[in-house]
Order: structure tokens, then C-alpha cells, then sequence
């Protein structure tokens, strides 16, 4: 065995070390157990994500071979994946703790059995990029435990560790990189007509020149093949996943936003194209009794915006889009958005304009604007504008306290961005009642 990997085992004397350091716990209600540090619970995929993902991979008829996951980290993405495909898993993991929980997990998430499919999981300690490394140790581990053959590799699923400050990080500081990996595996995947499998998880927070510089690795190194970008939300009005889907797990559209509930998709937008988002900034802010509609932010980042809307437009209802800041996309109108559209799943909320002021909410206006709801009728308002994210909570709490008692309609508080008449622009903040 070559010593820049080790191989672990999958089995119950990795569960049982893990015990030793940590007892399993579920991480959500319903999930199962594993065994995870704070800083691993920290980078993992929620395991509702894993394991929607995992049914689709598991419907893209993958060529035959194991799973590969380069930057395991706690495992349960693999394992998900492994379950749902009925494949063998290889994670490979830096973190030598780590890895160790991830065999761990495996053993405990995998379904038990002497079949040398399941005795074939590994997790390896070492570098994912090393991908002549890691299959040389492999091969040497599957040989000792009996299994004569090393399976090719079907599909690769990685998640890269990014920089905590995650808004302006660049491509290379993920971890592994994505080029030096691709370059690493590709040559080693068994492929088909449609190219190599490959589901890559990105930052949620790159820029549109970052995703970019994906297209342009994937252009190099895996040329002539479909790739699906993902958006995925989970309704707390940002982005939670980016994603994209390579070969046979693309989809014949290159444009996906989901919005996932606690435990499954709610709605799907898919496009081949993307639109231009056209954010008209007016001189004036909403009117009063103007319709407001809160939108996921998913669906403009995605640029899917105009699909997802056109399924709501009707000879009555034409919106229009007002805000600069993409965090909470607004539609404007004059007319009620119709039945479907308020109770889309990429919709956070509906409301009809009450009260306008020019300065953002903050502890002492925050009982000023809170009586300024109560006379429009609302009885519990919720900060949906940028303000002082040290103070968002404690603002919130104010407002609380203020209305308390007080019987209305629930509203909230949008900030909308309007020009000024010397060519700048300031921003009005808009006060809605939910009808
Ligand atoms: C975002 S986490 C993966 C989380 C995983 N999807 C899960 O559900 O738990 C990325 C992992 O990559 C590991 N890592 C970073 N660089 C690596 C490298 N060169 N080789 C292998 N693992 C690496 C980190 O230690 C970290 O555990």
C-alpha cells in the first residue's frame, strides 16, 4: 500500500471508535444519527438535501462503478448517494478526525450485509487530489479484505471547503480546487456517450464571473457535454445550494431553481435560457394600497425570474419588478396578484401598501413605526429591509414588544430603492399589511 492514503474500513470497529468520541445525533428531527464535530456539522449538507438529490442521481442511469467524493467531510452526502444508487462509496478526506467519523457514518447510514458491495466502502485519509494515491491504496485495501476487483469510478460528487468570508472568496481557495481535481479524476471516470458524471456543490455566493470560470473549467475538461446549474432554496429568503449537474445528471434544461421544504421539493423552475433582470428604480415609492410581493431571492439570482412569473401573469396582473438589492426581490401593482402566485412556494409574502418613512427601522424609531401599523390595522409587523444585522434581532424584538396586544393583520417592512431628481437615488422604506 502507497503511504500518501489509509484506507478505513466502513464497518462497526469505526463506529465503534466514533462512540467512544461522540454519540450520534440526529441533526434534525426524523434524520438519522451520525457523528459529527461542531466544525463538521458546520460544512455538512443537511441530510433532507442529500437525500432529495440522491433520488434524482439515483434516476440518471450512471455507468457502472462506485461513487467518489473527494472532500467527504462527515460522509452523509456519499452515503446518501451510495443508498439511494445501491453503489459502493470511496470518500476521501484530509482531516484525519474527520475521516474517521465519515467511516463511521458510512457504517452506520449503509444498509448492513457481508456482500462484498458492502465490504467494498472506503474512506481514505489523505489528499483528494491525489487521485493515483488514493486508487493505489484502494486497490491494495480492497485486495486485502478479499475483494479482487477495484470498481471504475461512475460518478463525482464534490463539496469544497470555501473561506468562512465566503462573499468575496475566489475559485482557487476552495478546497480541494476544482481545476487540479477534474484534471486528477476525470481521466480515471468511466463515461459514456454523455460524458462524465459529475455533481459539483459550489459557494451559493459566487459571483456571475466565478460561475463563469466553472463553465470555462468544464468547457476545457469535460467539452461537448450538458451541464444544469442549480439554485436551491429553502425558503429563509437566500440562496441555500448552488450546484451543477454534469452529463447524465444534467437535465435538457441548463437553469434549475428548487425550493425544498422541510423534507421535499415544493416547486421546480427549469429553463434552457436565462432572462435580464430589469429592475426599474421609480421616482416615487409604491403607493399606498399598491400590491407588493415579496419574492425568493433563488428565482431572480438564477435569472428565472421571467419563466417563474410568466405562469402568473394574466391580462389583469402585470408587475413590475422594483428593487435594486437582490436579497428580497419585489413585484410592484396596482392590481391583486392572483390566487397561484400568493401561494407559490417562491413567494415570502404579500402585502398592500399602509405606510411609507425615509429612514430605516432602528431601537428608537422602532415604536414609532410599530403605531404607524397598528393605525393601518396591522398587528405583528416583520423586518423584511437591510438594517444594522447586529441590531435585526433586537429591532425585531422592539417592534414585538410595541405591538404586543394588539389584534391586526400581520405586515412587514420592505426597503425600496427610488431615484432622485439629481440622478441619484435614496431608499424609502414601505410598510405593508398582509391582506
Ligand atoms: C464542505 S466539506 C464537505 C461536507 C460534506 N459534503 C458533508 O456533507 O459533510 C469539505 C471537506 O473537504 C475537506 N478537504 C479540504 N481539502 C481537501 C483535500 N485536498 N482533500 C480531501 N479533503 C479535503 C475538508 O476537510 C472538509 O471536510
Amino acid at each position: 500500500m502507497g503511504d500518501s492514503h489509509r484506507a478505513l474500513e466502513c464497518d462497526g470497529r469505526a463506529q465503534s471508535w466514533a462512540t467512544r468520541k461522540i454519540s450520534p445525533k440526529a441533526q434534525r428531527k426524523g434524520e438519522p444519527e451520525v457523528h459529527m464535530t461542531d466544525q463538521m456539522r458546520r460544512l455538512s449538507t443537511p441530510w433532507a438535501i442529500a437525500s432529495e438529490r440522491a433520488e434524482r442521481i439515483s434516476e440518471s442511469n450512471l455507468p457502472p462503478g462506485l461513487i467518489l467524493d473527494p472532500a467527504a467531510g462527515s460522509g452523509i452526502h456519499l452515503a446518501s448517494i451510495c443508498i439511494a444508487t445501491n453503489r459502493v462509496g470511496l470518500g476521501i478526506e484530509l482531516d484525519e478526525e474527520a475521516a474517521r467519523f465519515s467511516a463511521a457514518n458510512m457504517n452506520r447510514l449503509l444498509v448492513k450485509g457481508k456482500d462484498p458491495g458492502r465490504l467494498s466502502h472506503r474512506i481514505l485519509i489523505g489528499d483528494g487530489i491525489d487521485a493515483s494515491g488514493a486508487l493505489s491504496c484502494l486497490h491494495s485495501s480492497l485486495e486485502s479484505s478479499g475483494v479482487a476487483s477495484t470498481p471504475p469510478i461512475a460518478m463525482l460528487h464534490v463539496d469544497p471547503a470555501r473561506p468562512l468570508d465566503a462573499q468575496n472568496h475566489t475559485l482557487d481557495e476552495m478546497a480541494p480546487p476544482l481545476r487540479p481535481l477534474l484534471e486528477a479524476w476525470l481521466p480515471h471516470m468511466e463515461k459514456d456517450e454523455r460524458g462524465p458524471a459529475l455533481l459539483l456543490d459550489l459557494s451559493p455566493r459566487l459571483s456571475k464571473a466565478q460561475r463563469g470560470e466553472v463553465d470555462s473549467i468544464l468547457d476545457d475538461l469535460a467539452p461537448n457535454t450538458n451541464r444544469t446549474w442549480e439554485w436551491l432554496s429553502q425558503g429563509g429568503g437566500r440562496i441555500d445550494r448552488l450546484s451543477v449537474w454534469v452529463g447524465p445528471l444534467a437535465a435538457p434544461e441548463r437553469f434549475r431553481s428548487i425550493r425544498m421544504g422541510p423534507s421535499s421539493v415544493q416547486s421546480v423552475v427549469t429553463s434552457a435560457e436565462q432572462s435580464l433582470f430589469i429592475s426599474e428604480k421609480r421616482t416615487m415609492p409604491p403607493s399606498f394600497d399598491d400590491w407588493v410581493v415579496v419574492v425568493d431571492p433563488t428565482i431572480v439570482e438564477s435569472r428565472l425570474h421571467m419563466d417563474w412569473l410568466q405562469n402568473h401573469l394574466d391580462d389583469d396582473y402585470n408587475p413590475i419588478w422594483q428593487r435594486a438589492n437582490l436579497r428580497r426581490p419585489v413585484l410592484v401593482s396596482k392590481t391583486p396578484p392572483p390566487e397561484n402566485l400568493r401561494t407559490d412556494p417562491f413567494v415570502i409574502a404579500v402585502g398592500q401598501v399602509v405606510a411609507h418613512r425615509l429612514s430605516a427601522p432602528n431601537m428608537e424609531n422602532a415604536p414609532t413605526v410599530a403605531r404607524a401599523a397598528e393605525r393601518a390595522g396591522v398587528g405583528h409587523l416583520v423586518l423584511r429591509c437591510e438594517v444594522d444585522p447586529d441590531f435585526h434581532p433586537k429591532i425585531q424584538k422592539r417592534l414585538n414588544k410595541a405591538l404586543k396586544g394588539i389584534d391586526g393583520k400581520r405586515g412587514f417592512v420592505i426597503d425600496v430603492p427610488v431615484s432622485s431628481r439629481d440622478g441619484g437615488w435614496h431608499v424609502n422604506y414601505v410598510t405593508c399589511s398582509e391582506n
